[in-house]
């Protein structure tokens, strides 16, 4: 039986020692944080991420605001309200839900927002800065897979780790943050994408694999060194009609078949997807800390 990476019970247990600081803050009469998410059209998924997110920081205590915008908006006047966050004092994150409609810049957006609010730390100079070893926000999902392991225990200095996805999101920054000198990282990093060859010479060496793919089902039980820790990034909508919505969430991971071989496994729902939230929320808060540490945020006056 492996141990089960439940990602909604670690994010209960980790927002919740979140809203203790920021009770400690409010205590000592700073604002909350305060994290912006701009929402652009009405794709289902995108509302569901952003209704979670904005959920997240009422539970943590602090101040989420989410600007919904019509898809038919132009490029120039989201980036103008990116510039408009960018200057404003009261807010210490932003992100912009993606995808965005296709006559909006993905590569401008992401570009435009301040790196020190980029709380989904997908910015160049952010992504740089992960490259470097250098202090930067790092990237949320991949946070969040390390704030996860750390959670339950998981070893990772000396350890193996196989990557399997490169995507500019998951895949490459995982890899970069699990390779750092720092507690969350010092692994042995292999990371494996579409090219590799013999790809299963390399996933039965991994003694901690992450599947960043968007293939379900890919990773089977023959690909798994027995005991090695296993994390599925994979969220892929599979039809089902036993389902209400009409539709399930399958990894990347043959669940069934690789949990009886591994020694701690992520479920899909309920693993890294709540993460991903848990690792945004932590980057908010230590945006927010920093700028109190730097006298950039004064206290309220009294009432
Ligand atoms: N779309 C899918 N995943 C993400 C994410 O982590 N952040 C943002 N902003 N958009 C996404």
């Amino acid at each position: 039986m492996a141990l089960i990476l439940n990602g909604a019970d670690a994010s209960v247990a980790i927002r919740t020692a979140m809203a203790g600081e920021v009770a400690n803050f409010d205590a000592q009469g700073y604002r909350a944080p305060h994290l912006v998410a701009i929402l652009v059209g009405t794709d289902g998924g995108s509302m569901t991420y952003v209704g979670a997110k904005k959920k997240a920081c009422d539970d943590i205590g602090f101040t989420g605001t989410v600007l919904h915008f019509e898809a038919d908006i132009t490029e120039e006047f989201l980036l103008n309200e990116i510039n408009r966050i960018n200057q404003d004092p009261s807010i210490d994150g932003l992100i912009v839900q993606l995808p965005l409609p296709k006559h909006i810049s993905e590569e401008k957006v992401t570009e435009a927002i301040l790196p020190e609010k980029d709380v989904d730390g997908f910015h160049d100079i952010n992504m740089g800065r992960l490259a470097k070893g250098s202090d930067g926000v790092k990237p949320a999902t991949p946070y969040g897979i390390t704030l996860l392991l750390k959670h339950y225990g998981i070893d990772i200095a000396g350890k193996h780790a196989v990557v399997l996805g490169r995507s500019n999101i998951v895949g490459r920054p995982m890899s970069m943050l699990l390779s750092a000198a720092a507690d969350y990282g010092n692994a042995t990093v292999t990371l494996c994408h579409s090219r590799t060859q013999n790809l299963k010479d390399y996933t039965l060496q991994a003694d901690i694999l992450v599947v960043a793919l968007g293939k379900p089902g890919f990773v089977t039980a023959d690909m798994v060194k027995p005991g090695a820790v296993v994390v599925d990034v994979g969220t892929t909508r599979v039809d089902d009609a036993t389902k209400k919505a009409g539709w399930k969430l399958m990894g990347d991971v043959d669940y069934a078949a690789v949990e009886p071989v591994a020694s701690a496994i992520t479920p899909v729902p309920k693993g890294v997807g709540p993460m991903t939230i848990t690792g945004l929320m932590m980057n908010t808060l230590v945006v927010y800390k920093k700028s109190v540490e730097a006298g950039k945020i004064a206290k309220k006056s009294p009432a």
